[in-house]
């Protein structure tokens, strides 16, 4: 079944996704400020992404800037791992505070073994795939999720564009999911800003992660209102 532009087209009654602030582009400086910025503004929950410079070309930061977020505030913390061999990592980023803990196929040899060992630590597990990588590899891991993290950039940085061809790759993961495990939300990440979030929402994300659209430099509160289509 191929998906036209239309039927992505928001429908009134569509609601828009859950917004998670992703904190790869906030003021680390005052990075406590930020997160209670971005609760107050109403963010449901909050993204980490964790950059190892390996799987991905970029350095983030580690389990202590998680546990730093996790003082900061009460919310869901989601903690993208765009690291090598992120089975190794698991035990360290669930104790440091996170809820659900997200691995990328790509990331390991073993990633069956990454997704049990994030349930062994009896925090929700997210499985993650890059742009390029087909949804046939969910197969053998779609009944076993809470999250499914679809990548709308090449991961690494903030501030890139979102790949237009993820809005119909977001309708067919959508008609996946719900056919195999329909309580498991579909997370996009990169490129999402106030003129696409009702598009992608409308595709069947429950969850967008956004950067840069809420934290540079702006008002929280105002970028935050601009994505919900309140400004
Ligand atoms: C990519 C990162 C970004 C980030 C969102 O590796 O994961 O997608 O979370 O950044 P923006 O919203 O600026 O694209
Ligand atoms: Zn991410």
């Amino acid at each position: 079944m191929t998906h036209t532009k239309q039927e992505f087209m928001p429908a009134a009654e569509t609601p828009l996704p859950k917004i998670a602030p992703s904190i790869l582009t906030a003021d680390f400086g005052h990075l406590a400020a930020q997160i209670e910025g971005a609760e107050e503004a109403g963010a449901e929950l909050f993204h980490l992404d964790v950059m190892d410079g390996n799987f991905v070309p970029n350095i983030s930061f580690g389990p202590s800037i998680v546990a730093a977020v996790r003082q900061a505030t009460a919310l869901p913390l989601h903690v993208h791992l765009m690291v090598e061999e992120p089975e190794r990592y698991v035990k360290m980023f669930a104790d440091a505070g996170s809820d659900c803990i997200i691995v990328h196929y790509e990331a390991t040899q073993h990633p069956y073994r990454a997704v049990q060992a994030v349930k062994e630590q009896d925090k929700e597990v997210g499985l993650a795939l890059n742009p390029g990588t087909p949804l046939v590899v969910l197969e053998p891991f779609l009944a076993e999720l809470d999250v499914m993290l679809v990548l709308s950039v090449n991961p690494g940085f903030g501030g890139q564009a979102y790949i237009p061809g993820t809005t119909e790759r977001l309708g067919r993961l959508k008609e996946m999911r719900d056919a195999v495990n329909p309580a498991c939300l579909l997370e996009v990440d990169g490129g999402v800003k106030a003129d696409n979030i009702a598009e992608v929402g409308a595709a069947g994300a429950d969850i967008v992660v956004v950067g840069s659209a809420v934290y540079n430099g702006q008002p929280i509160k105002d970028n935050l209102a601009a994505l919900r289509g309140e400004r």
